[in-house]
């Protein structure tokens, strides 16, 4: 297995796929930000499969994290990163450097507004607006650098792949958004790039994140009003000594409060600080979407 090939300069990406596209190849892209874990691998996976060039781009992107949080401390293993790629398929990692995303005097950002953005991650008590303001803006970047077919998230970070639809539809970016299931450990940790600030002992309260998760789940009855069924994960929470930013139930696809069980998917998301990490996590409750019982 060859490394796949570290391409830093845009000219030189577009060259290189435009040679593929003269070919007839279908082009994915994988967003990540390094750091590589089975989540991002099973991305890459997804992307082998369905397209012929599998791009993974590589990029920390300072936009995304607010004063206060670990964009400095953020894990980052180039080398590592490049060599599991390529052993999951990617052929192309696009790994630009920050002054060429954000050159001196760039001046404008896609901002996603309303329910979307505004709840969960999107509270000013979350991550805030500026979060998603930031994603939405280097993947709208990513987007028109690469040109793929068909790109790539993963469920783990719902409201992010939700939104990222939103922008597509709403800017007219010709590219299909698919979203892949929640890799996990052994013990339902969601697996995350986060989980190495924790201790021994984090790690193992950590997994009563899903633990909550699935309590929920195994509440969630047509009859069973959704504030009832959190109470259930509230108190594995609690148990676990986590008291969550936020556990909330709304429905998969606007993000309006959910009301009940029987209708429409429900996204169960949970967000806590469990020693110096804040992790999240969610659960689909109803059919066909993923992650559902
Ligand atoms: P990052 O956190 O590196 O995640 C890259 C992609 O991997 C995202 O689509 C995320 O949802 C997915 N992912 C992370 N953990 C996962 C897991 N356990 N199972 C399945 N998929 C998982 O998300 C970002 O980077 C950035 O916001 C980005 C989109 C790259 C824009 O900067």
């Amino acid at each position: 297995m060859t490394d796949p090939r570290v391409i830093r300069a845009k000219a030189e990406l577009r060259r290189a796929l435009a040679e593929q596209r003269a070919a007839g190849a279908t082009v994915g892209l994988v967003p990540t930000m390094g750091s590589l874990h089975e989540g991002h691998l099973s991305l890459i996976r997804a992307a082998r499969e369905r397209c012929d060039t599998v791009v993974m781009s590589l990029f920390v992107n300072p936009a995304q994290f607010g004063a206060g949080e670990d964009f400095d401390a953020y894990p980052r293993d180039e080398e590592r990163d490049v060599r599991l790629t390529g052993e999951a398929g990617a052929d192309l990692v696009y790994a630009p450097a920050a002054g060429d995303v954000y050159p001196e005097g760039f001046a404008t950002y896609v901002a996603p507004e309303g329910q979307l953005a505004e709840v969960l991650e999107g509270e000013p008590t979350g991550r805030g607006a500026e979060h998603f303001r930031g994603v939405a803006t280097v993947v709208a970047k990513l987007l028109n650098t690469v040109t793929p077919d068909t790109v790539f998230f993963g469920q783990k970070d719902a409201q992010q792949a939700l939104l990222i639809k939103r922008m597509v539809a709403d800017l007219d970016f010709p590219v299909e958004v698919v979203v892949v299931p929640t890799v996990r450990e052994a013990d339902g940790v969601a697996m995350s790039s986060r989980n190495r600030y924790l201790s021994q002992d984090e790690r193992i309260r950590a997994a009563a994140l899903w633990r909550a998760l699935e309590a929920v789940q195994a509440a969630a009855r047509d009859d069973v009003p959704p504030d009832e069924a959190l109470g259930a994960g509230r108190r594995t929470l609690a148990e676990a000594g986590i008291e969550p930013e936020y556990l909330e139930a709304r429905y998969a696809d606007d993000l309006r409060p959910a009301t009940t069980f029987n209708g429409r998917p429900v996204l169960v998301a949970v967000a806590a600080r469990v020693g110096r990490a804040r992790l999240i996590d969610n659960v689909v409750i109803g059919a066909g979407a993923p992650g559902t019982r």
